[in-house]
């Protein structure tokens, strides 16, 4: 109860006092409900701490690599939780390669890719197929086959075999693999048999019977040192539009992106190169991304700029609303190049500069 005081002084002191209270309380409540609403509740997990994974899905792209058996190996537990956390796609690094996977004349061996399609299945991700034609990791019959018309039948056997095999379970395939070559002019490779005994038709062959095998399995042409506008991204840009125009199925093209830390999207025009395959109404994805440390400069200082280009790569992609982002294998530890450290993970597993580039790029960039 308000007793007045006799002291007139000490009664305003009190008044006033009581109105700083009041002041005091109303500011409080608005401050902290204002607090309320910007902090998270407790068991959301902070933004900054969502998996690539998490952070793709929300968008519903595409974000994932290459996979080795390693994957399946009960000895090296965080390889498959690193993957399972991080990507929701997942291509086999070789184990659907021809040789490996049909090493003999109609004979099949699925046990292998069949094994890390249920890896996939079990953690929801999707496979993507890689590689139908290829001029390695042939198997040594197809090799030693000198006459077109057979040539031309063992790839229809091998490329039907595998479609078949995986008829709506893998819903996209690389189906020709780095047919152009890096020499002048960039015709098509001399080096690959495809190209010297059959000539370019087998291109378009493989294709067609891909489609026909699974009409609804979408299809790619797959190289590398195309990413920006150059000779070879010309010759593949012909060839695509050539295949496009004779009606082939083709949905998309792969753009393999194994680069440096030098490599730069602005001067080799990456954007405006991808784009002109989006305007021919195809796919772009970025299908075996990594990026070689080089040089001498301190590592911290390598690892940062290894982000900057990450995070280039990315960025343009989304930006030419590209199907996927793939990196070429899970840790330096086990990459193709690994004395480079190319890769999103070191040796132990912990993500690098370049993971978190990646993050801060799926964070920052509206849909
Ligand atoms: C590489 C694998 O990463 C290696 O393990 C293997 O020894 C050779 O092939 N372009 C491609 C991929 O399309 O299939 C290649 O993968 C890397 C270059």
């Amino acid at each position: 109860m308000f007793v007045q005081n006799r002291d007139p002084s000490k009664n305003s002191r009190t008044l006033l006092s009581k109105v700083a209270i009041l002041t005091a309380c109303v500011l409080g409540a608005w401050v902290s409900s204002a607090q309320t609403v910007a902090t998270p509740p407790k068991t959301e997990t902070p933004k900054t701490e969502l998996s690539l994974r998490q952070l793709a899905d929300a968008r519903g792209f595409l974000i994932g690599g290459a996979i080795s058996a390693t994957v399946l190996d009960p000895d090296s537990p965080e390889y498959s939780e690193t993957v399972a956390k991080e990507y929701n796609v997942v291509v086999t690094e070789n184990a659907m390669k021809w040789a490996p996977i049909n090493n003999a004349p109609g004979q099949f061996n699925f046990t292998l890719a069949d094994l890390m399609l249920k890896y996939a299945d079990a953690h929801k991700q999707v496979l993507r197929g890689h590689t139908l034609v290829w001029h390695e990791q042939l198997p040594r019959y197809v090799g030693e086959i000198t006459d077109k018309a057979a040539l031309l039948a063992a790839i229809k056997e091998h490329v039907q075999g595998v479609v078949t095999q995986y008829k709506g379970r893998i819903k996209m395939w690389d189906v020709v693999n780095e047919t152009i070559s890096d020499g002048p002019g960039n015709p098509l490779r001399e080096n690959s048999p495809f190209v010297k005994i059959i000539g370019p038709e087998f291109i378009e062959m493989a294709f067609r019977w891909a489609h026909e095998a699974d009409p609804d399995a979408k299809l790619y042409y797959n190289d590398y040192n195309t990413e920006g506008l150059n000779g070879k991204s010309d010759a593949v840009y012909e060839l695509v539009k050539g295949l496009l125009a004779k009606g082939v199925s083709i949905h998309g093209v792969g753009f393999q992106t194994h680069v440096d830390m030098n490599f730069s999207v602005e001067t080799s025009k990456m954007r405006e190169n991808l784009e002109r395959f989006r305007k021919l109404g195809l796919a772009v994805q970025l299908t075996e991304v990594d990026v070689q440390l080089k040089g001498d400069a301190p590592k911290a200082e390598k690892l940062q700029q290894q982000a900057k280009v990450y995070s280039d790569l990315l960025t343009t992609c989304l930006a030419v609303k590209c199907e996927a982002f793939l990196v070429w294998g899970v840790t330096d530890q086990f990459s193709w190049r690994s004395s480079f450290k190319p890769l999103l993970f070191d040796e132990d597993y912990l993500p690098k500069p370049a993971y978190f580039a990646l993050r801060d790029v799926l964070l920052g960039t509206p849909k």
